[in-house]
Parts: structure tokens; C-alpha cells; sequence
């Protein structure tokens, strides 16, 4: 949050599983074409939020196998663990305030009485969340009983049902709605509240979060019957929640629009030749550049001179490639040599994205442009920390010259892969 001067332009709040990730779409699309707009267009003002049901080692898990962005704040285990940043900082004034009315043991207990629950892995069962499986057929009577005795006993808990399957028992005061409400009046109270907040579901356990006030919601097209009906009862007829026509992040993508929230153009859609923008914006030039060069590497663009004309034209003659290997070279020659490698990458599920943009100004038309570049073929990933120098040069053909690239090997990196990143 720190990265802020003032309020987020946009903060989206979107759950993981079935809402920003399709377990359908092996490619990864909508996904990736997300990650690419909000790259290029909102990671420098705005607050990307991840709330999920999993606990921190489904989350990690998820994030080894997706090209996912690493989030501003991470909600975790339904609404009861807030973490904050890469490095996952927990929030540990929000599990205090969970303890109250709590009382793992007797939950524990209570539901031992049930047969019809079935324990999920230890691995999802938390300081704050208790969480079994129980079939559609029984969960309504389970609830039902569960909630007495649970009261009986003193405790104030909330039970909710998702994806037709899981049964979370959690803090009265815990929940994704709750951590949302926490989350906003956190940014209230030092004085920057979110201009717009889009919240993003599928399922049961995503309902609370559209019953917060004020914000814009879309559920998926592919949402659940559970929350659709939680919507036909609670929301029905609020403009400001819709139930999109696209699966998971494209329905995403369609809300912006749709909200008119601010552009919703990914790079990953448009063609090439690009456009020469009146505003060089350095986070859209960098992504735009990764976009063409995974296109050009997976040959989905023409084998055309144009293309490297292209990338010529905005590397600057005497501008220098530091390799992760540490090896210089001249950025002219490594597009030459990317000129050779068209299609190397094709039918092979190759990728490049970019994550954690970080853009600096170095003076008054020069730019310094942080990020991770990843690159993964199948289930091989790698990642540079990479490091370039851009100047504004409204003269030139695209409007901007690329001075300077370094990149280091951040993660898996063996001598083998030393000409799997090209530029
Ligand atoms: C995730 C969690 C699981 C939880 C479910 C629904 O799948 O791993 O523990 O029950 O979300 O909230
Ligand atoms: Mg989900």
C-alpha cells in the first residue's frame, strides 16, 4: 500500500479459483491478458487485491503453476489471514480481533458429532478456519444444526458453503466481506480510500464480498449456483453488480469496461503494428515489448522484416544488453539475433510476462523501469529481474528509445537455460 501517494485509482478484489484463474483454459489466456492490462495500465496507482479461500500453501501452489501477478494485499482462508506485499507481511491486528467469540477446540468438537462431514487436509485447516466436505444434499440440514449447537455453546461463527462442496467455519467477524470492510477502512483512515473498488467471484464464499457498500461487483459468467442465488435474493437489480459474459479474468476485463473503470484494452490484443501513442506511457512500452516478443518467438505474428524493424527502431544504436549470464552486448545485435529465432517457441507452450512494474523517472524524459520477466515453456519457468532505461523521444518512430537492458536470473536458473531469454 505504501507504493500510493493518494488514493488507488482502482482496487480490484477477486477471488482466485474459477474467478481470475480458469482451471479450464490450459493456456492460461484471460488470465495472462489480465495480467498484461493491469501492468501497462494500473500497477503504478491502483491496489490488486487477491481474496481466496486457500490457505498459504494452496495459495503459493497456485502461484508456482500460473502466470499469476504478485498482488499488493493477499487475502487468505476465507477472509481470516491478510498479508501485505511480496514478502506476505501479515496483518496481525486482523487474527486478533478474530480470537473474539472463538474457540477453535469447541468447533472441533461440535462438528466431530457430524458423520456427514468429512475433514478437508490439514494443510487448509487454520487458526481461524475449520473446513470440511459435505455433499449438496446434506449441507443445508448440516448447517442448520451446526449453527445451534455452535451457538449453544457460546461461539459466534459463520458457516458458508461454496463451490457445492466446502464447508468453512469461521469467526462471526471473519469472511472475504469482512476483511474487505477492514481492508477500506484501513485506507480510510490514513486517508486514501480507493476512488473505485471492483470486487470479482464465483462461488459461496465470494457473496459477502458484494454486499459491501459502495463497491462494483462481477460475477463470472461461470459463477456457481450458490452465489447466483445468493444475487437473485439479496442483490437483484443493483446496477452495480453484474453477472458478466465472459469466464473468469475476461469477465474481469468486461467489468472494467463495462463499470467504465478505466481502460480495458489488454496489450495482449493488439495487433501489430502498434500505434504511436500521443503519451508514452513506460509500464505499456515495456509490456507491449514482451507481448511482441513471446508473439515472435510462438510465430503469432508475421515472419515479417517489419516486426524487427520494429524493434530496432526503438532500441537505441548504442544501447547495451547486460545478459543474466553477465555477458554485454550491443542491443542492436540481441535483435538480430531474436530476428533468428522466429518460431523457435511454437506449439510449445512458451510465455513471457511481466510482474511487479515498478517505474521510476530518472529525468525529465528519461525512465527506469523495474520488473520481473518471466518466462515458461510447459512446466519450466524462469525469472529475470530486469532492469531498463528508457528515454521519451517524441521524434522517433515509436516515441520512445530503449537505452539499456539488464537482466539477472532470479529463480531455477541453471547454465542450461542461458539462451532461453533472448531480450
Ligand atoms: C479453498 C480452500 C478450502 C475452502 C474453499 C472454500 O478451496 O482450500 O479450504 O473450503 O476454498 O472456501
Ligand atoms: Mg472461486
Amino acid at each position: 500500500m505504501e507504493k500510493l501517494n493518494g488514493s488507488a485509482r482502482l482496487m480490484i478484489v477477486s477471488d482466485l479459483d474459477h474467478t481470475m484463474v480458469d482451471h479450464h483454459d490450459e493456456e492460461n489466456l484471460s488470465l495472462l491478458r489480465f495480467g498484461a492490462l493491469w501492468e501497462s495500465v494500473y500497477c503504478q496507482d491502483s491496489l490488486l487485491v487477491f481474496s481466496t479461500g486457500r490457505s498459504p500453501t494452496l495459495y503459493k501452489e497456485l502461484r508456482k503453476e500460473n502466470p499469476m501477478l504478485t498482488p499488493d494485499i493477499t487475502i487468505m482462508s476465507v477472509g481470516t489471514e491478510i498479508t501485505y506485499g511480496e514478502a506476505m507481511v501479515p496483518d496481525d491486528g486482523w487474527e486478533d480481533y478474530l480470537n473474539n467469540k472463538w474457540d477453535r477446540n469447541v468447533v472441533v468438537k461440535e462438528t466431530a458429532k457430524f458423520s456427514e462431514l468429512k475433514l478437508q487436509p490439514e494443510t487448509e485447516q487454520r487458526p481461524h478456519k475449520v473446513s470440511f466436505l459435505v455433499d449438496k444434499k446434506s449441507a443445508k440440514e448440516v448447517v442448520k444444526s451446526l449453527s445451534e449447537n455452535l451457538g449453544k455453546s457460546g461461539l459466534d461463527v459463520k458457516i458458508i458453503y461454496s463451490g457445492g462442496q466446502d464447508l468453512d467455519i469461521l469467526p462471526q467477524g471473519a469472511g472475504k466481506g469482512q476483511a474487505l470492510a477492514y481492508l477500506l477502512k484501513k485506507l480510510s483512515s490514513c486517508g486514501k480510500p480507493p476512488n473505485n473498488t471492483l470486487v470479482c467471484g464465483d462461488s459461496g464464499n465470494d457473496a459477502e464480498l458484494f454486499s459491501i457498500p459502495d463497491v462494483h461487483g462481477v460475477m463470472v459468467s461461470n459463477a456457481q449456483e450458490e452465489l447466483l442465488q445468493w444475487y437473485s435474493e439479496n442483490a437483484k437489480g443493483n446496477p452495480k453488480i453484474i453477472h458478466a459474459t465472459e469466464r473468469c479474468a475476461a469477465g474481469i476485463i468486461e467489468a472494467i469496461g463495462h463499470f467504465k473503470l478505466g481502460p480495458n484494452v489488454s496489450p495482449r490484443d493488439v495487433g501489430f503494428p502498434y500505434s504511436k501513442e500521443d503519451h508514452i506511457k513506460p509500464t505499456d512500452a515495456v509490456v507491449k515489448f514482451y507481448v511482441l516478443y513471446e508473439k515472435w518467438r510462438r510465430a503469432e505474428v508475421p515472419k515479417s522484416d517489419s516486426v524487427i524493424q520494429y524493434f530496432k527502431s526503438i532500441t537505441h544504436a548504442n544501447g547495451v544488453f547486460i545478459q543474466p549470464s553477465g555477458l554485454e552486448c550491443s542491443l542492436n545485435a540481441s535483435v538480430d539475433a531474436l530476428g533468428s529465432c522466429y518460431g523457435d517457441k511454437q506449439g510449445k507452450k512458451y510465455r513471457a510476462w511481466v510482474d511487479r512494474l515498478f517505474v521510476s523517472q530518472s529525468g525529465s524524459d528519461s525512465w527506469l523501469v523495474r520488473f520481473d520477466l518471466w518466462e515458461a515453456e510447459g512446466d519450466v519457468r524462469l525469472c529475470c529481474l530486469t532492469t531498463l532505461a528508457l528515454n521519451v523521444k517524441p521524434e522517433t518512430s515509436a516515441g520512445f528509445l530503449i537505452t539499456h537492458i539488464h537482466k539477472t536470473w532470479l529463480k531455477g536458473y541453471s547454465s542450461a537455460d542461458e539462451e532461453f531469454s533472448k531480450l
